[in-house]
């Protein structure tokens, strides 16, 4: 297995991972496009020239940014290959001089196993919320908001 930063050729199969774990109500939906504009921020995992995770490392303010679109293929859980991920995002967080990195997210015990604490949602800037207030599942999603410090 090989990780490494995403190219525009990785974003049909990123969305598709995506995709189904959003049909399935365990994360959120990223249209094609938005994968495109944002393919700077993706990692990948890949075997056999096949992606079987992704993740995003998106920078919201100076000190600040968000883990998104974390995904591994339901064939390859339990393997680290999550743990891989945000590893690799925490490190491009460090090497951009952010320290602070949160996240939203259905499944909070994995991210606490990394490190990550429970914050109240209210704790996140303001502009967060501009992306909750657009999410059809506003105000009841369901995610838990989590920091992680450096
Ligand atoms: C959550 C997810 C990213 C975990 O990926 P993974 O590769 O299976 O995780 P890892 O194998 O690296 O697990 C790391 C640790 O977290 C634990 N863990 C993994 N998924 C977990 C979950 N859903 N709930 C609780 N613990 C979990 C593992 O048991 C492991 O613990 P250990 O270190 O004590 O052995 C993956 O299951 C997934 O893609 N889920 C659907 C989408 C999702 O929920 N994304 C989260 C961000 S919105």
């Amino acid at each position: 297995m090989n990780i490494r930063t995403a190219k525009v050729t990785d974003a049909k199969e990123i969305h598709e991972l995506i995709e189904f774990y959003a049909n399935n109500g365990k994360m959120l939906h990223r249209s094609l496009n938005t994968i495109y504009e944002t393919i700077q921020e993706f990692v990948i995992v890949e075997r056999d020239c096949k992606i079987v995770a992704c993740g995003a490392l998106h920078v919201s303010l100076e000190n600040l940014a968000e883990i998104k679109s974390l995904a591994v293929n339901k064939d390859f859980v339990g393997r680290g290959i999550g743990r891989n991920i945000v590893e690799k995002l925490q490190l491009n967080a460090k090497n951009l001089g952010v320290n602070k990195i949160f996240v939203l997210s259905f499944s909070p015990i994995f991210f606490i196993k990394l490190g990550f604490v429970i914050i109240p949602k209210e704790m996140l800037p303001y502009k967060i919320w501009t992306e909750c207030v657009n999410c059809h599942l506003f105000p009841n999603c369901g995610e838990t908001s989590l920091l992680f410090s450096m």
